[in-house]
């Protein structure tokens, strides 16, 4: 276990390595920012989304369209504000015309989120939709079959618990789906007054590195591959994105 500023240094470290990313060459050529996702770097709730769309990408900050206006309400509703939880997605880029995340994104992206959930070590993790549910799930099972039931999943070196709901964005065109979303989040503050499950035995608390990693080598391309794209210059800070932290 690290101190809360020890993960919030930390986090932002990983937040300098991911603003850079050139992993999905498509994407880091369309996309306006890396949307790495923003809250409480030690919260109890993590939100686990698809992938930015068009706002979050001008933005720079996840859920801040329609949607993430139903999850402020949602969030609203059992006495939670934003700055208590930390919300992200699957992919840090947004795809072109808000087309699903491919397979191949979402395995060269997931890196960040298991390094975000680990350095954040949440009690918590509320998939939304499909996309996060199935990845952390490690299993093709749909939201449809999920939403609503807790479960402990191992995820990286912690087991946490484990929540689907429905993504709010299928909430917006269907309205009988936010009765469902509603009362899926209802059962969240006594999820969390659980507290942490218990742990693998092989967890072992490592010390949180504070300092910025080091660059990530990537793999060389084979040659048949066109070069990677340079990534786009970020501006230089997204002080909502880190003060927020
Ligand atoms: N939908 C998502 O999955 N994530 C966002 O950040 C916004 C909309």
């Amino acid at each position: 276990m690290s101190s809360p500023e020890e993960r919030r240094e930390a986090l932002k470290a990983l937040f300098h390595d991911a603003r850079g990313c050139v992993r999905c060459p498509e994407l880091a050529q369309t996309r306006h920012t890396v949307v790495f996702g923003a809250g409480n770097a030690n919260a109890d709730l993590m939100f686990v989304g698809e992938a930015p769309g068009r706002n979050e990408d001008e933005q720079g900050l996840p859920f801040i369209g329609q949607a993430g206006q139903l999850l402020d309400t949602l969030l609203g509703e059992i006495g939670l504000t934003r700055g208590e939880v930390f919300v992200c997605n699957v992919l840090k880029c947004r795809p072109p015309g808000n087309r699903d995340p491919q397979p191949v994104e979402i395995e060269r992206c997931q890196d960040y989120l298991f390094r975000q959930i680990e350095l954040i070590e949440p009690v918590v993790i509320c998939t939304l939709g499909n996309f996060a549910t199935k990845l952390l799930r490690h299993d093709t099972t749909g939201i449809m079959r999920l939403h609503g039931r807790a479960e402990v999943r191992v995820v990286g070196p912690r087991a946490v618990r484990l929540f689907p709901v429905f993504h709010p964005a299928a909430a917006l065109y269907t309205p009988s789906n936010v009765d469902v979303l509603r009362r899926d989040f209802s059962a969240l503050p006594e999820l969390l007054a659980l507290g942490p499950p218990e742990q693998p035995a092989a967890v072992v608390e490592a010390p949180v590195a504070v300092a910025a990693a080091e660059p990530e080598v990537l793999p060389e391309a084979p040659l048949s591959e066109p070069p990677e794209p340079e990534a786009r210059p970020e501006p230089e800070t997204h002080p909502a994105q880190l003060g927020l932290f």
